[in-house]
């Protein structure tokens, strides 16, 4: 290579915030970010979920009061996870219409309108009782087309509640045209989209989340439904197959871990793409911050930058209210 003449001076722009703000490349509004939200059916007060500091299981009158607060710092998409009174080997209350989130979702609406984005997580983890994203068959393993004629029927109650994207997170073969069809045949083809974990990988990052919606599986684990992580084309082919079945947006999950994916996604699909910056990756950043190994607050900021700028058009994070804020604050 040739030495670099002396006249170029990259120097130059890094020399004072304004010239950095000036040619900084990637930015993040709090309309880039989504924020995780657990209810929690019988409970009379919200619960801290101590593995995620911040986060917590909500009753739908504090879940009110959380949307309020992050409606006020401009984050106005809301990702919604239910965790129900009763479980069963089959998961049913998903798709019951009284049911946590179809409550909250009216709930929501009513309060905000269409000024807000409300997602729902469409999988069984959460309302199985042994906590695996479908029912299971004899010999333990999931049942791919009972879990996906499930999801559908959950992702039509959700989207009969308010739903205005419904996001399926089983990583079950076919998930997305069964719930396309059968949200079309509900008489939602034009309102109702699909946000699709196309490439989710089978991660110990998860571990909090499990804790916040107690849906652990009881036995066994996810790799037999979940990628696996060394492979970076088969995520890729997860993610055109959901394109082709009629995914409206894409998500690769975990985020840090996995940014190779989210570039690769983006750059094969050019679909609007979500990435998931999950409960172990939030908990490790503030695990390490109050050991004092690391400033917490700037480690979370290049976290979700670093995500943006492998090419994520939104980030699902639970650092969403605390990110607008101190964006607000400047
Ligand atoms: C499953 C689901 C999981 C997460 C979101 N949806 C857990 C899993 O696959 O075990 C994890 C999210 C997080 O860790 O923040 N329905």
């Amino acid at each position: 290579m040739e030495p670099r003449p002396p006249t170029i001076r990259p120097r130059r722009l890094r020399r004072t915030p304004a010239l950095r703000d000036l040619v900084r490349e990637t930015r993040l509004t709090p309309t880039d970010l989504v924020a995780p939200l657990f209810v929690k059916e019988g409970i009379a007060e919200p619960q801290p979920v101590a593995s995620m500091p911040g986060v917590a299981q909500h009753t739908v009158d504090s879940v009110r009061v959380e949307a309020k607060h992050l409606r006020a710092v401009g984050v106005t998409s809301w990702l919604l996870f239910g965790v129900p009174a009763t479980k069963d080997p089959e998961g049913n209350e998903a798709a019951n219409p009284d049911g946590i989130v179809a409550q909250t979702l009216r709930t929501l609406r009513d309060d905000h309108g269409d000024e807000v984005v409300l997602v729902a997580d469409t999988c069984l983890d959460e309302y199985t009782d042994h906590g695996h994203c479908g029912p299971l068959r004899a010999d333990g393993s999931v049942d791919n087309d009972a879990a996906v004629a499930a999801y559908a029927r959950a992702a039509v109650t959700q989207a009969e509640a308010g739903a205005d994207l419904v996001a399926p997170s089983g990583m079950m073969d076919g998930q997305v045209a069964a719930i396309r069809a059968a949200l079309d045949s509900a008489g939602h083809a034009e309102r109702v989209g699909i946000m699709a974990y196309c490439t989710k990988y089978a991660s110990a990052f998860y571990g909090p989340f499990r804790d916040a919606a107690e849906c652990a599986p009881q036995f066994g684990d996810r790799a037999g439904y979940q990628l696996d992580p060394g492979n970076a084309d088969e995520g890729v082919r997860e993610a055109l197959a959901d394109v082709a079945e009629g995914a409206d947006l894409l998500l690769v999950k975990p985020a840090m871990a996995y940014l190779d994916m989210v570039w690769r996604v983006k750059q094969a699909t050019g679909l609007p793409l979500a990435a998931y910056q999950v409960s172990g990756e939030y908990a490790m950043l503030h695990a390490a911050a109050q050991y004092g190994w690391l400033d917490g607050d700037r480690a979370m900021a290049e976290s979700l930058l670093g995500i943006r700028r492998a090419g994520a058009d939104l980030i699902i994070t639970y650092a969403a209210a605390w990110f607008a804020r101190r964006l607000q604050q400047g």
